[in-house]
């Protein structure tokens, strides 16, 4: 028996030898398609190569493609777990021609394979065509010798294949498998086909058309290929079971879920283990491409499947949290075949537990309700709308999940009730949302909110997607289409909306006939993104479709200083202390800000080992890890969030660095974008550091080219020092000093120089002269200061012993200075105010002041300072 690998390997080992490249399974949340939820066939990431607009190296792939049909058209939900071939994940292998084989070599292709490889007997086999295809009907004659009874001409869609309402589409051929007449159900076309007699097991497209939107179909540049075998269906064929879920891999994952919870996978509860085997690969895959629990979009659509599971569990009987613990049995089934899901087997691990934690809280309260409210209902009656709401609103019961509890006892629910509830919540939360303060702004953002719904971000996988415009704004109004500066909203976006610091992501989104440049991106609403900016080219339309393009060298910029700043943060942390606590940050890819408390400038050697510590967490080079965790969780294992701020129940927990004991060195709660590496931040440099209030402090840094440019820019400021200083860069530094040195040195020659050229150049010059009973010295000084004038005219008293001195100075600006002293023995005798006060009338000053010993003045008339002179000695002869 081959096992699901073998068989996968085979296939794609087979069309590797016929000149196919295997290609890698594209993720399940389709990049360039944003009409589709989840990836649902092979085709999906080839859509662009068969309709010419993209051409790769190669014209023929295979793939075994990850696929998810739960939510939108293909919602079989309900069913999965209960039939034999129902699943929400699944795997299709599929052999593709852009251009090159057509109808002939195709079906060569599938019949080789299907008899030679896989060994199926020609009798168990029959096959379908489209009722005009002559050529198909032909070739399968010719080529596998079918009799005209086993080739079965059909005539409604379902052998016209259609990826959806529009693209790729064309006429095509089935392949079924008869497993016998024991099994009920008859050959297709005929009353009993949907039997569990006649499988399909694998389906070949003739690609010849592109529908248009509007209805128009048009021929492809050229026919091309798309076929699509359920990987499951050929393995449960080939294996000898015509159930999906006695396949050995399903099986495996069944038996792991009986060996936990201790009950036959094959007795009455036999649809819980299989409903738990199949969500959880929905799940787990999910989660590896990026989608989270929510109540939104994708994410809710994850939870549903999440919590039917684990409903399912509880079923079961399990007292604990249980899917968590089956994630190791399913990496070991697929994680060969899909490495991303040993990558992101962590976050698969915790998402789940917290998910099962946080339901089993609320189920079982939510099911006494139930058992209460429907204890008198009989089967065919109906749940109210109403209490159908509140398990959902309250206790977090998905509709389909209530559905399903009921389903057993034959009762449903009142869905127009439901939906009336739910409606009327709405308008609550709406009108509560326009009591508060930013009313006037926010209305229009809540109103475009109710319409289209959350938009989903996709940034943290991508930089570029596809998206559908579902609102325009300008000025304050929503458009149905736009010219000029307006803005716009998309069921998704990969741009990231301002937010923690981070600011938005500028670039561009281009559709048929428009470009529009994004210059910021804000949310609204709370999970609105608004893409605000301005019209290039054409007109932007609601229901345009749109690629979504980041400016890419701008985010990685932006990442890089986020990420910069978890790394500061801690060694911030570690440096000065555990006061440090973040009080807010802005980061840009220009430069990062980060502000954090702590009461004291930080010193010099403080930021050179931080600088230090944070440049040594980015030579590791380790892995940037984000995770999703409940609040306290999240606390608990020790990551950092900002006090006061408001998180969701789940939060984004990103680690980076390693500890010498193996502990994460940063734990942050972000919603930021990060680094994939620590290395690739390059190189973080501090730059400033400053005061913003009391007790907070400013860094700004750089990181990656940013700060090289910086350091480059210091060096080439170092070089020019040196060469104005005639030395190599080495010596500057002590030539600096030594230059210090020296023009102290000279300073204090020079203000000796001219003490003493003050105290005039010679005895003769300084010698009073007498005035009646008085030595009188009046004097014009050069080179010193008015505020110098009183220590000379000290030093002057000293050395005449007795008399009066009167010492004056006539600065840059013409005005005059003079002091007046009056040694001690003169007391009574000579007044120095009043001395000073003749001068200040000269000098046209205002009078001057000071003691009978010592007193100043000044006056705007420099030149009259002679005279003022003059004028002193005369007042001193009228005294005597
Ligand atoms: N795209 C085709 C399918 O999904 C093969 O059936």
């Amino acid at each position: 028996m081959s096992s699901v690998n073998d068989i996968r390997s085979t296939f794609l080992g087979y069309f590797g030898k016929n000149g196919h490249s295997v290609v890698d399974s594209s993720p399940l949340v389709p990049r360039n398609d944003p009409t589709l939820m989840f990836t649902n066939a092979g085709m999906v990431q080839f859509k662009n190569l068969f309709t010419g607009v993209e051409t790769r190296s190669y014209s023929r792939a295979a793939t075994s493609q990850k696929c998810v049909r739960a939510g939108g058209k293909h919602n079989d939900l309900d069913n999965v777990g209960y039939t034999a071939r129902h699943h929400t994940f699944f795997e299709m292998l599929g052999n593709f021609s852009f251009g090159d084989y057509f109808k002939e070599d195709a079906i060569y292709f599938a019949w080789t394979l299907v008899t030679k490889e896989f060994g199926l007997s020609k009798d168990k086999l029959s096959v379908t065509v489209y009722h005009e295809d002559d050529e198909a009907f032909g070739l399968w004659k010719k080529i596998a010798g079918l009799p005209d009874e086993r080739i079965i001409r059909i005539a409604t869609s379902d052998n016209f294949w259609a990826m959806g309402d529009t693209g790729p589409c064309g006429p095509c051929s089935e392949i079924f498998y008869d497993h016998g007449p024991h099994i009920p159900g008859g050959p297709p076309g005929s009353p009993d086909q949907d039997g569990d007699r006649f499988i399909e097991i694998w389906n070949l497209v003739f690609m010849q058309f592109e529908q248009l939107p509007g209805g128009e179909r048009i021929r492809l540049p050229k026919p091309s290929i798309d076929t699509g075998m359920g990987l499951e269906r050929i393995a449960a064929v080939l294996q000898g079971t015509h159930d999906n879920y006695r396949t050995d891999l399903m099986r495996s994952l069944v038996r792991a879920v009986a060996d936990l919870v201790s009950v036959d996978p094959d007795g009455p509860q036999g649809a819980s283990h299989r409903v738990i085997a199949d969500h959880l690969r929905a799940s787990s895959f999910l989660v590896a491409d990026g989608v989270l629990p929510s109540n939104e979009g994708r994410g809710y659509v994850l939870r549903r499947i999440m919590r039917r599971g684990m409903r399912h569990a509880q079923l079961l009987g399990a007292k604990d949290p249980l899917m968590y613990r089956l994630v190791p049995a399913l990496v070991r089934e697929m994680g060969q075949a899909y490495p991303e899901l040993v990558r992101a087997e962590g976050l698969i691990t915790e998402t789940l537990k917290l998910e099962e934690s946080r339901f089993r809280k609320t189920l079982e309260r939510g099911l006494g309700l139930l058992e209460s409210e429907t204890s008198s209902l009989g089967s065919g009656q109906k749940l109210s709308g109403e209490t159908a709401f509140r398990l959902y609103d309250t206790f977090g019961f998905p509709l389909d999940l209530t559905q399903d509890a009921l389903r057993a006892r034959g009762i449903g629910v009142d869905l127009d009730g439901f939906n009336a509830a739910m409606a009327r919540q709405k308008a609550e939360a709406r009108a509560a949302w326009a009591g508060s303060g930013d009313a006037a702004s926010e209305t229009i953002w809540f109103a475009v909110r109710e319409v289209v719904g959350a938009t989903e971000f996709l940034g943290y996988e991508t930089e570029q997607a596809e998206g559908v415009v579902t609102a325009l704004v300008q000025s304050g109004r929503q458009v149905d289409s736009l010219t000029g500066e307006g803005a716009l909203v998309l069921n998704q976006t990969p741009f990231y909306g301002e937010s923690g610091g981070q600011v938005g992501d500028e670039g561009v989104i281009a559709g048929e006939g428009f470009r529009f440049r994004v210059t910021d991106t804000i949310k609204r609403a709370g999970d609105v993104f608004v893409h605000q900016g301005r019209v290039e080219e054409g007109v932007v339309k609601v229901g345009a479709a749109a690629v979504l393009t980041v400016d890419s060298a701008r985010r990685g910029a932006i990442r890089a200083n986020h990420s910069a700043t978890h790394l500061l943060h801690e060694a911030l942390r570690q440096v000065l202390g555990d006061h440090v606590a973040q009080k807010g940050s802005l980061v840009e890819p220009e430069r990062l800000r980060f502000d954090i408390s702590h009461p004291k400038p930080i010193l010099g050697d403080e930021l050179i080992q931080v600088e230090d510590r944070a440049n040594q967490i980015i030579l590791q080079n380790s892995p940037v890890v984000t995770r999703l965790m409940a609040v306290d969780e999240a606390i608990n294992s020790g990551a950092r969030a900002l006090f006061g701020e408001k998180y969701g129940d789940e939060v984004r927990v990103v680690s980076m660095g390693l500890e010498t004991d193996g502990r994460a060195y940063s734990i942050e709660l972000c919603g930021g974008t990060h680094v994939g590496r620590t290395g690739d931040i390059g190189l973080v440099s501090i730059v400033g550091e400053g005061a913003v209030s009391a007790g907070v402090r400013r860094i700004e840094a750089l990181t990656g080219m940013a700060a090289r440019r910086h350091l480059n820019a210091e060096r080439e400021r170092l070089r020019d020092i040196a060469a104005s200083l005639k030395v190599g860069v080495e010596e500057a530094p002590g030539r600096v000093v030594q230059i210090a040195e020296e023009r102290r040195k000279l300073e204090r020659d020079l203000a000796e120089t001219r003490r003493k050229l003050a105290m005039g150049g010679g005895e003769a010059a300084d010698a009073p002269q007498q005035i009646g009973a008085f030595a009188y010295l009046g004097k014009q000084v050069e080179g010193v200061e008015v505020k110098d004038l009183k220590g000379l005219a000290d030093q002057h008293k000293a050395k005449i012993g007795s008399g009066v001195i009167a010492l004056g100075v006539v600065g840059e600006d013409q005005r005059a200075g003079i002091v007046v002293a009056v040694t001690e023995d003169l007391a009574g005798k000579v007044n120095a105010v009043d001395l000073v006060r003749t001068a200040s009338e000269i000098l046209g000053g205002k009078g001057g002041g000071g003691r009978p010993d010592m007193a100043q003045a000044g006056g705007p008339d420099g030149g009259k300072l002679p005279e003022a002179l003059q004028a002193i000695a005369s007042r001193l002869a009228a005294v005597g």
